[in-house]
């Protein structure tokens, strides 16, 4: 071979080397890349599972986190939530992205239709991205092998096929469409309130074939012990909420406004205490319809009628807790005076939580309260009815006009649902 020849040769084996080692060295920066991509991918499905409030309804009572198990009584009887931890063959480790898809969207996992207790009836307008990201995260949580529970469900209602017909009645498919008229955080909040957050599964009520009724959107749904307050924008503006009160009762579970009890617990505790100020922005801005700034108006207090029935009953049995003037005490309990629970036409939840009590609740952060007493066998009727009205009319704008046959109806109806 001639001179030449070797040295172009050596010269072409030098450029195949250096080009062998471009691609590969390329070829392992996207292969880092795609693993910091999955990595993002995992961090936002983690982000948008705690939104979504998954664990709520998929942990059973000191079980293990996802491993399902948690009974809901629905009209039709008892459905169990199921494992959804990435678990090959008892919770969903085995799911294509279109099998995950399926669930989210259209209510159907591979088994079957799921009942609506399963809220893919907001999920459903869930973005692809986030559905997506959703996938990637309950691909890589921590398996965990847990059976599932048979549902209790009674005859005809037993048969999921029936839940076809149910879906082709209610729910509709789709993707979430921003609202044009509207800005980007609102948009946002809304996408956070109605479809991760499926806040309207609780606070919207549902008509006879217990659908959600989009006409009475957010205007209040008695549950069990609780009625899901109206939270129309209407309705917390009236009642003087501002970005900062909703902020810190999604965040620590109260404000100036009030503590959150029954079902709104697990709602702040799993779920909205882990908003981004972005995010919480964006909710509150949605929920009040409005971006700017709100005034504070100072907390009512009309002053004491000591002639007033319940005025005694309060300085007795309440004072010593909710303060004189029922300015309330840190870490004891909170104001009554403008209490968003007492200011309502609605009587509900005043009445419920004197007969049953609130259970001591706990925060991520150190905020916590004492329990409130429950006072189903120390008062009568009557006393409770006084009590109630005294409360509205010394701290709200309300009326004493709740009246003694409504809070006996509310006795009864608990009593029934409870036994
Ligand atoms: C309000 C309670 C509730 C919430 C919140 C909830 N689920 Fe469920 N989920 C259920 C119930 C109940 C079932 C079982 C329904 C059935 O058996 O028909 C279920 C079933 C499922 C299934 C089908 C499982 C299987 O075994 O095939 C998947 C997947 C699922 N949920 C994922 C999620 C994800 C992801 C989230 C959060 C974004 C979530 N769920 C939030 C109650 C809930
Ligand atoms: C599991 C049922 C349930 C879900 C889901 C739920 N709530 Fe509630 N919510 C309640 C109940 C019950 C109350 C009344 C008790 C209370 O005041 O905390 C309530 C009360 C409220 C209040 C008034 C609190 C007060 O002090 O008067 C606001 C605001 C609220 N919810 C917002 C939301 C938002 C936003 C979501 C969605 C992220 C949501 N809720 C989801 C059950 C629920
Ligand atoms: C031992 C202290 C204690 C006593 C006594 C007590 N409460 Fe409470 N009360 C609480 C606590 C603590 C809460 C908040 C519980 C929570 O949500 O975490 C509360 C909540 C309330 C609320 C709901 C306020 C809200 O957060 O929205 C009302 C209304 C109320 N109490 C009225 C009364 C009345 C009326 C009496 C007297 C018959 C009374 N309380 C006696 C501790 C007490």
């Amino acid at each position: 071979m001639k001179a030449t020849n070797i040295s172009r040769c050596r010269r072409f084996f030098r450029r195949l080397q250096t080009a062998l080692m471009a691609f590969f060295l390329l070829a392992g920066i996207s292969q880092i890349q795609a693993a910091q991509d999955q990595e993002t991918l995992i961090k936002q499905g983690k982000y948008l599972a705690e939104i979504g409030d998954c664990v709520a309804c998929h942990t059973p009572q000191g079980g293990r986190e996802l491993s399902g198990g948690l009974p809901f009584e629905t009209p039709f009887g008892i459905v169990y939530s199921t494992n959804i931890t990435s678990d090959k063959e008892t919770g969903i480790g085995h799911y294509s992205y279109r099998d995950f898809y399926r669930a989210m969207h259209e209510g159907i996992s591979p088994d079957g239709n799921l009942y609506p207790a399963m809220p893919y009836t907001s999920y459903h307008l869930l973005t692809e991205q986030d559905t997506r990201a959703l996938y990637a995260y309950f691909m890589n949580t921590k398996p965990v092998r847990q059976e599932n529970k048979a549902s209790e469900i009674g005859f005809p209602f037993n048969i999921r096929m029936g839940l076809k017909a149910w879906n082709l009645m209610n729910h509709k498919d789709g993707e979430f469409t921003p609202d044009p008229a509207k800005s980007d955080s609102w948009n946002r909040g809304s996408y956070l309130v109605n479809v991760l957050g499926h806040c309207g599964e609780c606070h919207t009520p549902r008509d006879a074939t217990f659908a959600m009724r989009p006409e009475a959107h957010f205007q209040g749904a008695v549950l069990d012990t609780f009625e899901a307050s109206d939270i129309t924008p209407q309705e917390l503006n009236r009642q003087n909420w501002t970005h900062e009160d909703l902020r810190q009762l999604f965040t620590r579970g109260y404000s100036r406004k009030g503590t959150v009890f029954g079902g709104m617990y697990p709602v702040v505790y799993h779920s909205y205490s882990h908003l981004t100020e972005q995010d919480m922005r964006a909710v509150t801005s949605y929920l009040l319809d409005n971006e700017a700034d709100i005034a504070e108006q100072p907390l009512t207090f009309n002053g004491h009628d000591k002639q007033a029935p319940g005025y005694n009953l309060y300085m007795g049995y309440c004072a010593g807790c909710h303060g004189q003037d029922g300015e309330g005490r840190p870490h004891v309990a909170p104001a009554l005076a403008g209490n968003a629970t007492l200011d309502r036409s609605s009587a509900f939840n005043a009445v419920s939580l004197l007969l049953n009590g609130i259970v001591s609740q706990h925060y991520n952060s150190t905020t916590s309260f004492y329990a409130m007493p429950a006072y189903a066998d120390k008062f009568d009727d009557r006393q409770l009815t006084d009590l109630v009205n005294y409360m509205r009319t010394t701290w709200t704008s309300q009326k004493a006009d709740i009246r003694l046959s409504a809070v006996a109806e509310i006795r009864i109806n608990m009593k029934q649902s409870l036994h």
